[in-house]
């Protein structure tokens, strides 16, 4: 049987969904995860759950220890990793509630442990990153979206920026014209580092606000919160059909 993990991001700290069986709290030789993995069933498939800023939700963008995350995810036996995460619109069509499976990235994170071949940990190495995410699993998460009757985008550039400050209008600017629709902080290092453990990896992206400058208000956590408690549950339908399928 597969196992599917998926790693929370803002607004979904726990899956409600499934009957959890166990709770690891592992330690790895690059440290602790952000907290415990939930092991659980979940329409009949077990998942892992992991949430990237720890529950309650403590841990900066720029402070999670994703390599250790996704150590502990390759030790619990992960066949694939579903990744959520909430991002900036920046495309016109990509406003707040949207939901995209982002096909490529631009990084322009920096001072993140960002690989396992360092030299320490493993031996230099350097994998082939054209298509940062797994086609079949983004075709999955596509599925998943019309089954549940959502208009979920289609490809995506996401941008990825350190945080945890959000940008300024002149930088989205900047990353409209190299061709970024979404800005997000957390899908790197992680999709490198899964992909530098052989897991296939995507990404589901829920667009919580306009980008810097794209809206007519200033950017708030309240603003935010309320797109993703409607958001988050429209992405818990998608994850339960990626399983059932
Ligand atoms: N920028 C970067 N990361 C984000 C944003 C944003 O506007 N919204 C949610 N995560």
């Amino acid at each position: 049987m597969q196992r599917i993990a998926i790693i929370g991001g803002t607004g979904l700290t726990r899956l409600s969904g499934p009957e959890v069986i166990q709770e690891h709290w592992l330690e790895t030789p690059l440290g602790k995860p952000s907290g415990a993995i939930q092991e659980g069933r979940w329409e009949g498939c077990e998942v892992l759950f992991l949430a990237r800023h720890g529950h309650p939700h403590a841990v900066p963008p720029h402070r999670v220890n994703y390599r250790a995350n996704l150590l502990a995810l390759k030790e619990l036996g992960a066949d694939a990793i579903l990744a959520v995460n909430a991002v900036g619109g920046i495309h016109p069509l990509m406003g707040a509630g949207a939901l995209v499976v982002p096909d490529q990235i631009v990084d322009l994170t920096h001072g993140r442990d960002n690989t396992f071949f360092d030299g320490d940990y493993l031996p230099l190495d350097h994998i082939d990153f054209t298509e940062p995410f797994d086609a079949g699993l983004r075709q999955q998460l596509l599925k998943a979206g019309r089954d549940c009757g959502f208009a979920v985008h289609d490809r995506a550039v996401v941008a990825v920026t350190q945080g945890p400050r959000l940008e300024t209008a002149a930088e989205i600017n900047y990353l409209e014209r190299i061709g970024c629709d979404l800005v997000g902080m957390t899908s790197m290092p992680e999709a490198a580092l899964a992909r530098e453990l052989g897991i296939p990896y995507a990404s589901l992206a829920l667009v919580v606000n306009p980008a810097a400058g794209r809206s007519d208000s200033l950017i708030t956590m309240d603003d935010i919160r309320a797109v993703l408690d409607q958001g988050m549950d429209k992405v818990r339908d998608m994850l339960a059909r990626v399983l059932v399928n």
